[in-house]
C-alpha cells in the first residue's frame, strides 16, 4: 500500500478548524484486523459536527472523518474474509476518535465489518449508509409496538429532507404506512410526495414548546430526526397507544416535557442509536435494506460528490440547508 489521500479536519485555534484534502503515508493507518481500499462513503450530520470539532464525535486531531465506507478488503489478518471481498463498515467508532471513510484506506478491527449483500450496490449501500440504517431501525422499533396494520397507520417524519428523513419517507412508503413528511423546507413539497409522502407539513410551527399538556392527534406514530421541542410537540400530536421513535437532534439536544402523554395517551418514546448496534443485527438491516426495503427512488435522493466537494455540503447540513443524501466518490 503507498500514500493515500483522505480529508483532514485540522485545529488551527481553540475554535478554528481547517478541513482539506491531503495525502497521507501508508503508517498513518491505526493498527487493526482488517485493511480496506474504501471506494465509497458518504455524509452523515456527525461528520458536520466533527469538522467544526465537535467533542462529542472527535477528541484527536488532526482526523479522518467518515462513519461510513464501502470498499474491498485488501488483507484480513483474521482470516475472515478474503482479498477482494466486498464489506460495508458503519457507526461504532467509525470516523469519530479513529479515522473513518473519508479516505481511499482505512484499517478496522473485526467486529467493525459487515460483508455487503450481493444485492447491493456498493454506491446503493452508501447511499443507504448510516442513514438508511437508522430509518430501517426506527421502523423496526416501532413495529415491534405497534400492532395496527401498516396500511392504517399514519407516519410522521420530521426532518424529512435532510438524509435520514428522506430514507425514512421513501422506505416507510414502499412497506405502505401513510406517510407524512414534516419539513421547514416550502420547497421540498414535490420531491417529498415523490418519495411517497401522502401529506407535507411545514415544521415551523412546531420547533418551539407549546404549553397544551396534550395537542390534537394527527398521527400513529414518528421518526423524529430533530430532538428539542418539536420531540416533545411530536410526542404530544400522537394518537392513543400511539409511539414515535427519536433519533437525531438537528433541532435541539434538550427539551421540556411533562408526563401527560405518557399516562393520559400511553405514548411509548423510543430512542434509537444506529452506531453500537451489535454487528449480527446490522448484517440482517443491510440485507433488508438490499432487498425488501429498498426503494426504487433510491438514486434519486443522492447527488454525488468528490471528496473536495465535502467541506462545502458539510457546512450546509450544519445550516440545515443540505438535501437528500451525499454519495462520496472517493476515486
Ligand atoms: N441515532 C442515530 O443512530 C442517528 C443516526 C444518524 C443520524 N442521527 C441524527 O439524526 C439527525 C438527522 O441526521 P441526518 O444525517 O439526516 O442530517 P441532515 O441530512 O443534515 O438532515 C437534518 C434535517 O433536519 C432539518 N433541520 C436541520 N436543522 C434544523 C433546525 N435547526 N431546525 C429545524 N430543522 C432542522 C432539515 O430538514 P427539513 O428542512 O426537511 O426540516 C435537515 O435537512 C441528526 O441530528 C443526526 O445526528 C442519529
Amino acid at each position: 500500500m503507498q500514500d493515500y489521500r483522505a480529508l483532514r479536519i485540522h485545529r488551527k485555534g481553540d475554535d478554528q478548524f481547517h478541513v482539506a484534502v491531503e495525502n497521507l503515508a501508508s503508517d498513518t493507518l491505526p493498527q487493526g484486523d482488517i485493511l480496506v481500499r474504501i471506494r465509497y462513503s458518504d455524509l452523515n450530520y456527525k461528520d458536520a459536527l466533527a469538522a467544526v470539532g465537535n467533542p462529542g464525535v472527535s477528541r484527536h486531531f488532526p482526523h479522518t472523518p467518515g462513519i461510513d465506507a464501502a470498499g474491498e478488503v485488501v488483507s484480513d489478518v483474521t482470516g475472515q474474509y478474503r482479498p477482494g471481498d466486498r464489506v460495508l463498515i458503519s457507526g461504532y467508532d467509525f470516523g469519530m476518535n479513529s479515522p473513518g471513510g473519508l479516505a481511499q484506506y482505512c484499517r478496522v478491527p473485526l467486529q467493525w465489518v459487515c460483508p455487503c449483500p450481493p444485492q447491493l450496490e456498493l454506491n446503493d449501500a452508501m447511499i443507504f449508509g448510516t442513514a438508511g440504517l437508522t430509518a430501517a431501525m426506527c421502523l423496526d422499533k416501532l413495529a415491534r409496538v405497534q400492532h395496527r396494520a401498516i396500511s392504517d397507520t399514519r407516519l410522521l417524519v420530521s426532518g424529512a429532507s435532510g438524509g435520514v428523513g428522506s430514507l425514512a419517507v421513501a422506505i416507510a412508503a414502499k412497506l405502505g404506512y401513510q406517510v407524512i413528511a414534516m419539513s421547514g423546507k416550502a420547497g421540498a413539497a414535490d420531491s417529498l410526495r415523490e418519495l411517497g409522502a401522502q401529506e407535507v407539513i411545514s415544521s415551523a410551527d412546531w420547533l418551539t414548546a407549546n404549553k397544551k399538556a396534550l395537542l390534537k392527534p394527527q398521527w400513529h406514530c414518528a421518526i423524529d430526526t430533530l430532538g428539542g421541542d418539536a420531540l416533545f410537540n411530536i410526542v404530544k400530536a400522537t394518537e392513543r397507544e400511539g409511539a414515535v421513535a427519536a433519533c437525531g437532534l438537528a433541532a435541539g439536544g434538550s427539551f421540556a416535557a411533562t408526563v401527560y402523554p405518557f399516562i393520559l395517551r400511553g405514548i411509548a418514546l423510543l430512542g434509537v442509536d444506529s452506531a453500537e448496534q451489535a454487528n449480527d443485527y446490522k448484517r440482517k438491516l443491510w440485507l433488508h435494506l438490499a432487498t425488501d426495503l429498498k426503494p426504487k427512488s433510491l438514486r434519486n435522493l443522492s447527488q454525488e460528490i468528490s471528496l473536495e466537494q465535502v467541506p462545502e455540503v458539510l457546512a450546509q447540513m450544519r445550516a440545515g440547508t443540505s438535501r437528500g443524501r451525499y454519495l462520496v466518490r472517493i476515486d
